[in-house]
C-alpha cells in the first residue's frame, strides 16, 4: 500500500542545504512514487512562534513553494499549501492541546534552544508549537512524516498525543500513529563554521550555511571558508567521528553524490583539505546552482505561486475539515 507523506517547512527565509538534504530531497524522491499520496505544507502558523514581518513573510511564502518545486516537487502529483489557510489546523492545535500534557511538552529541547535564557519571554505559541505540528500530522491520517533529525522529538510527541486522545475518547485508530523517516545518515547537516552547531536559517554568519539561492561565486567561497582541522584527510570512520568538521564535510559530499561514507573517504584520505574542498564545491555547484536559478526564476512568477497555493489549499481544506467534523462529534460539541 501506498504511504501518505505529510512534511512541513517553515516559511522563515534562507532555506539552505541542511533543509535540502535532511528532508526536501526525501520529499522529491517520496513524491516521485506514484504509490504515495504526498501533501508538503508550509507552515507559516509556525513561522509566527517568532517575530516576523508581514511583508517579508508573505515572500517566503511564495520563496519556500518555489524551492519546493526547483527542488523536483511536482504540484500536480502532491499538495501544497499553505498552513494558514485552511483553519482546521488552528482549530485541531486547541484540542489537542487539551490532550497533551505540560510534562511532554517541558521535555521538548527545541523549545529549550530556541527560548534561550530568558524563557518568560518567549511565546506561548514557541511553547505549544508542537501541538500543532502533532495537528498538522494527524488531520492528514498520515502515515509517515519525513523530517530532518531535529523534529524526531516533536514525532514522538506528536504520536503521544495520537495515542492518548484515541484512548481517552475510547476511538481506537481515530487518529493513525504517523512513522517519522529521517535518514539514518546525513539527516543533521552541521554549520560550516562550527561542526557541534546545526546548519540553521537563523545563524548571524551566512558562512555557516549554503543558502539554495546562493550563486556559484557564494558557494566556492564559503567552502573554502569552511572550517576545518590542520591534519589531512582522514581514513577511517573512526577517526572520521573525532573530527566534527571534516565529517560534516565529507558527510554533504556524500549524500550528494550518493556515495557511501566509506567510498567517500577512500577516494580522499590522506589528500590535503583543499583538494577535497575543490571537489566538493564542484558537486555542490552542480546541484545547487539549477535549483537556485530556477527558485529565482519561479519567485518572478508570483501568479504562477499562488495558484498552486490556491488550489492546494482547496484541496487540504477538504481532506481537513472532515476530519475536524469527526472530532467534534466525538468530544461532544
Ligand atoms: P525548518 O526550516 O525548521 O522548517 O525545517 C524544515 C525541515 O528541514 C525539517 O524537516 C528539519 O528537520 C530539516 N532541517 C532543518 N535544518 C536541518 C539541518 N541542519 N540538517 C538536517 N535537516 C535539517
Ligand atoms: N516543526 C517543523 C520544523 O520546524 C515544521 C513542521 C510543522 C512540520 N508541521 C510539521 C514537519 C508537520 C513535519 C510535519 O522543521
Amino acid at each position: 500500500m501506498g504511504k501518505k507523506i505529510f512534511s512541513g517547512v517553515q516559511p522563515t527565509g534562507n532555506l539552505h542545504l541542511g533543509n535540502y538534504l535532511g528532508a526536501i530531497k526525501n520529499f522529491v524522491e517520496l513524491n516521485n512514487d506514484d504509490n504515495n499520496d504526498c501533501i508538503f505544507c508550509v507552515v507559516d502558523l509556525h513561522a509566527i512562534t517568532i517575530n516576523q514581518d508581514p511583508k517579508k513573510l508573505r515572500n517566503n511564502i511564495r520563496e519556500t513553494v518555489a524551492t519546493f518545486i526547483a527542488s523536483g516537487i511536482d504540484p500536480k502529483k502532491s499538495i501544497i499549501f499553505n498552513q494558514s489557510r485552511v483553519s482546521a489546523h488552528s482549530e485541531a492545535a486547541w484540542i489537542l492541546s487539551c490532550v497533551a500534557r505540560m510534562g511532554w511538552l517541558n521535555r521538548m529541547t527545541q523549545f529549550k534552544e530556541k527560548a534561550g535564557k530568558d524563557k518568560e519571554k518567549a511565546s506561548i505559541g514557541l511553547y505549544s508549537y508542537p501541538v500543532l505540528m502533532a495537528a498538522d500530522i494527524l488531520l492528514y491520517d498520515s502515515t509517515h512524516v519525513p523530517v530532518g533529525d531535529d523534529q524526531k522529538q516533536h514525532l514522538e510527541l506528536c504520536r503521544d498525543i495520537a495515542q492518548r486522545f484515541n484512548n481517552d475518547f475510547k476511538v481506537e485508530d481515530f487518529f493513525n500513529i504517523p512513522e517519522p523517516l529521517i535518514q539514518k545518515q546525513f539527516s543533521r547537516i552541521m554549520s560550516l563554521k562550527d561542526g557541534q552547531k546545526k546548519m540553521s536559517k537563523s545563524d548571524l554568519s551566512d558562512l555557516s550555511r549554503i543558502n539554495l539561492t546562493d550563486d556559484k561565486d557564494q558557494i566556492i567561497n564559503k567552502i573554502k571558508k569552511a572550517k576545518t582541522d590542520p591534519m589531512p584527510m582522514p581514513a577511517t570512520i573512526d577517526e572520521l567521528d573525532k573530527r566534527a568538521e571534516a565529517k560534516n564535510l565529507i558527510g554533504i559530499y556524500s549524500s550528494l553524490t550518493n556515495l557511501t561514507l566509506e567510498k567517500s573517504l577512500k577516494k580522499f584520505s590522506g589528500k590535503n583539505f583543499s583538494e577535497f574542498k575543490e571537489n566538493l564545491s564542484q558537486v555542490l555547484v552542480d546541484k545547487i546552482i539549477p535549483i537556485s536559478l530556477e527558485i529565482k526564476k519561479l519567485l518572478s512568477e508570483s501568479n504562477y505561486l499562488d495558484q498552486i497555493l490556491l488550489e492546494g489549499c482547496k484541496k487540504a481544506d477538504h481532506i481537513a475539515s472532515k476530519k475536524i467534523k469527526k472530532i467534534h462529534e466525538i468530544m461532544g460539541f
